[in-house]
């Protein structure tokens, strides 16, 4: 802390190629955002129907030095006034990851800056504190992404408690799979989203799987072979397919389960806070039922902006302003890890 009150504006440098995104943002004191540039490369993978992990790799090393001299011009900042470069060092696909852990090891050593290794989900979780300036730990946390589905206590700032996890696939996974299989495309996300503003979410009787010995793991994989049932079914008896309908049945099974092991865990762990991260944050179902829940149960509800959902490095840049206040810092032998867990370092 003593480094805050010799200076009062810290700024980091942020930089996150975890997946499919090139990204780069200026940080100021953990909440306010000055850049935040992304370089999204969804056309290219669009192609073949989901991320490519060469091709993803292929595409960071080609932008990450343009994305970030933007980030850094946006900013209106140079290097010399930067304090430390934060970089997403995992979870994620290891090659991508490299691409981001070796520049910002050049950029620290060539800046004489330090360098911190942030948590891909700690970034997600830390969106929230970008979108709401004056919220604090602790509070629960519904972590919904393409690789994850956490239920999350936050206790303070880097202290994390996971209650609850998928057992096979994340929520986000989910999505683009039964997309794929009604045949709206990849990114399945956005794309369910959509189209379920046009269909009925009651037409359709999905289940919404419950996990024994645990209330807060989540299991998708079963609701996906269901939809894929229903699909070969109907195909089978000739019968017309409404895309809108099987989308948004789909999307309320995995709306009401989320929802329902969120106000779960904040009545139980007797939490008042309650906020979502992840590109899967950003489903305009789950939101608004989320919203609903809470304020029938009088608990306060944080979503960030979906820009801040969905991968970007402002969330990076927030992680690491609070690993920097408490000390952390990585050295140069800091290496990609694509199953890192959250909490560890
Ligand atoms: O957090 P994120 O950008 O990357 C990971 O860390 O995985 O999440 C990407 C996931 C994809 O599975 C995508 O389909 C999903 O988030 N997603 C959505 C929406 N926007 C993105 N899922 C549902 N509704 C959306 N609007
Ligand atoms: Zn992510």
């Amino acid at each position: 802390m003593t480094e805050t009150s010799e200076k009062n504006r810290i700024r980091i440098l942020a930089i996150e190629s975890s997946c499919d995104e090139t990204a780069a943002a200026v940080v100021e004191n953990g909440r306010t955002v000055l850049s935040n540039v992304i370089s999204s490369q969804i056309d290219l993978h669009t192609l073949y129907g989901g991320v490519v992990p060469e091709i993803a790799s292929r595409k960071h090393i080609e932008r990450i030095n343009q994305v970030i001299e933007e980030a850094l011009r946006d900013a209106d900042v140079s290097l010399d006034e930067i304090d430390a470069v934060g970089v997403t060092y995992g979870p994620g696909l290891v090659g991508a990851l490299l691409v981001g852990v070796a520049e910002a090891k050049a950029i620290s050593f060539a800046a004489g800056k330090p360098l911190i290794g942030v948590h891909h989900i700690e970034g997600h979780i830390c969106a929230n504190f970008i979108e709401y300036p004056q919220l604090e730990p602790p509070f629960a946390c519904l972590v919904v992404s393409g690789g994850h589905t956490h239920l999350v206590l936050v206790r303070d700032y880097g202290v994390y408690d996971i209650i609850g996890h998928t057992r096979d696939d994340a929520a986000g996974e989910a999505f683009d799979k039964v997309a794929r299989a009604i045949e709206l495309g990849y990114p399945g996300g956005p794309k369910i989203d959509r189209v379920s503003k046009e269909g009925n979410p009651d037409a359709i009787s999905f289940p919404r799987a419950k996990i024994a010995g645990n209330a807060y793991d989540f299991s998708f994989s079963g609701l996906k072979s269901a939809v894929l049932n229903y699909l070969n079914g109907c195909r089978m008896r000739g019968e017309e397919i409404c895309v809108a309908d099987v989308a948004a049945s789909f999307q309320k099974a995995v709306t009401d389960v989320l929802v329902g092991h969120a106000m779960t865990a904040v009545r139980e762990y007797g939490f008042q806070k309650l906020a979502i991260a992840g590109g899967v944050a950003s489903n305009s179902a789950l939101r608004r039922a989320m919203e609903e829940a809470c304020a029938k149960e009088g608990i306060a509800f944080y979503r960030p902006a979906p820009i801040l959902c969905t991968d970007n490095a402002a969330m990076i840049g927030c992680a690491a302003y609070y690993d920097y206040l408490r000390g952390i810092r990585s050295d140069y032998s800091l290496n990609a890890v694509p199953n890192l867990k959250l909490g560890e370092r």
